[in-house]
């Protein structure tokens, strides 16, 4: 048994919410991939009207070979329902998001979202946040951004691929990983990030409406 078997475990479920003509915001990653495919012979079984957003390259091909309709989010003013995952999520369901640098338009999509549901395997909980930060920083801003970021007490890491060229979002800005330890106040720290000039946006995410905890054994809970 294993992650994908309890996502699949959930998805009558989670599939459920999911009405005619809705409007479904798709966040990026593993756990977003495993609900697509899943989201696909849903939609294709219930003959539904859905219209999905993709936040990234990676999902938005998922989406294509699942044939599920795709619509750009500046035609759309509402989301009815978004799926995706996290990588940390607190004891009070705040979160960690960015490590796939898709960062901020699961910021811009979870904002607008009707409800919001999340689905991470068993080891992404913890008590406190104490994984670095994804923040999206504008190329030009870079070294100013890092040295504002070190000022409130991070220690900023660009984002690198294998051969040591800088990651780019699809935004055509660089990720910053910034470690702040143990994060005792996610909301505090968010808003002091977002306020450095330069800085598109912030890997700290607030409270969905429904976490799924799912396990390595195919079973999987609500938390
Ligand atoms: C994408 O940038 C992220 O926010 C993902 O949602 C997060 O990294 C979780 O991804 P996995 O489901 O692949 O762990």
């Amino acid at each position: 048994m294993t992650v994908d078997d309890a996502i699949e475990a959930l998805s009558p479920q989670a599939l459920k919410m999911i009405k005619n003509n809705f409007v479904i915001g798709l966040g990026s990653g593993r756990a977003a991939t495993a609900i697509v495919r899943l989201l696909s012979s849903h939609i294709k079984k219930t003959k539904f009207s859905v219209k999905a957003i993709p936040t990234s390259l990676q999902i938005k091909m998922e989406a294509e070979r699942g044939q599920i309709p795709l619509i750009e989010a500046d035609q759309i003013n509402h989301i009815d329902l978004v799926f995706d995952g996290a990588d940390q999520i607190d004891a009070s369901g705040n979160m960690i998001k960015g490590g796939g640098g898709a960062l901020l338009r699961e910021k811009i999509l979870i904002s607008i979202a009707d409800k919001v549901v999340i689905i991470a395997d068993e080891s992404k909980f913890v008590k406190k946040l104490n994984r670095s930060v994804p923040v999206e920083v504008h190329p030009f801003a870079r070294k100013i951004t890092e040295s504002q970021i070190r000022k409130i007490g991070g220690n900023p890491h660009i984002r690198l691929l294998d051969r040591g060229y800088p990651f780019m979002t699809e935004n055509g800005n660089v990720i910053l990983d910034c470690d702040f330890g143990q994060i005792r106040n996610p909301k505090e720290l968010a808003t002091k990030i977002i306020e450095i000039p330069g800085v598109i946006e912030v890997g700290i995410f607030s409270k969905p409406d429904i976490i799924y905890k799912v396990k390595e054994n195919g079973k999987y809970e609500i938390v």
